[in-house]
């Protein structure tokens, strides 16, 4: 009793009791935010075309307000092989198409040299909306990609899931580490295990290697053949994979 008029926090108490109730609120939006995902927008009948039209609605996350549309995956449903990105890019983004961008324009000559037609393959990303920030430079306006967070990715999740529930492909191949590490675990180094197939809940072979956006943008040039090349070997190790 002798301290506490002394003590400069007992001038906050007050306060802090008022807006407890509010700010308990809070925290059970935040809780449920996390909560949320792509579960609620889901079809009764699961089909990849509803799931594309349903997913037009999708508010799961945050991600929905900024981007002009979701880009949902794209591909044959009898697909042998699926490849997972990680979100769509500016050009994805304004098309409604995953990799058609650059990195695109990068994985359709790697599919190419490893002999595999882009029209078989299910390409597809982890999370659906284009996260960015805008940035004002000597070029005019630009979008530059983000990096998807957890919760971004846990609320995408269902239509990850519901497209290879319906494929049921014989193999996966992960473009980059956050596909790798939303399948296999948040743990997976590409650097460290890329090009090995390990099972996975989805399939008997899934598989990672360089995302085509990692390539494009490594500045070494003998490192970058590297790895261009590394993309090609893993597709064809994929692509050569018993059936
Ligand atoms: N990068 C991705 O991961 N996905 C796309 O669709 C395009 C670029």
């Amino acid at each position: 009793m002798r301290h506490w008029p002394t003590l400069p926090e007992t001038a906050m108490i007050d306060d802090l009791l008022k807006q407890a109730p509010e700010r308990v609120e809070s925290m059970i939006d935040q809780h449920e935010g996390f909560a949320e995902t792509a579960m609620h927008y889901m079809p009764e009948h699961v089909e990849l075309e509803t799931l594309r039209e349903a997913i037009q609605c999708c508010q799961a996350c945050d991600l929905h307000r900024h981007a002009t549309q979701p880009v949902f995956g794209e591909g044959p449903v009898d697909a042998r092989i699926v490849l997972v990105g990680e979100q769509p890019g500016d050009q994805e983004d304004r098309q409604g198409r995953p990799f058609v961008g650059p990195a695109g324009k990068l994985l359709d000559q790697a599919l190419q040299r490893a002999g595999i037609r882009r029209d078989a393959v299910y390409v597809t990303n982890v999370v659906k909306h284009f996260k960015f920030v805008e940035k004002t430079g000597v070029r005019g306006k630009r979008r530059l990609h983000q990096k998807p967070n957890a919760r971004e990715v846990y609320a995408c999740r269902p239509w990850l899931e519901a497209e290879l529930a319906l494929i049921q492909p014989q193999l996966i191949v992960c473009l980059g580490a956050t596909a790798a590490q939303s399948l296999f675990g948040r743990d997976f180094q590409i650097s460290k295990r890329r090009g090995q197939f390990v099972a996975t809940d989805w399939c008997e072979r899934t598989i990672a290697t360089w995302h085509p956006a990692a390539i494009l943008r490594m500045p070494d040039r003998a490192k970058k053949a590297e790895m261009e090349q590394q993309l090609v070997d893993d597709l064809v190790r994929a692509n050569d994979a018993p059936h």
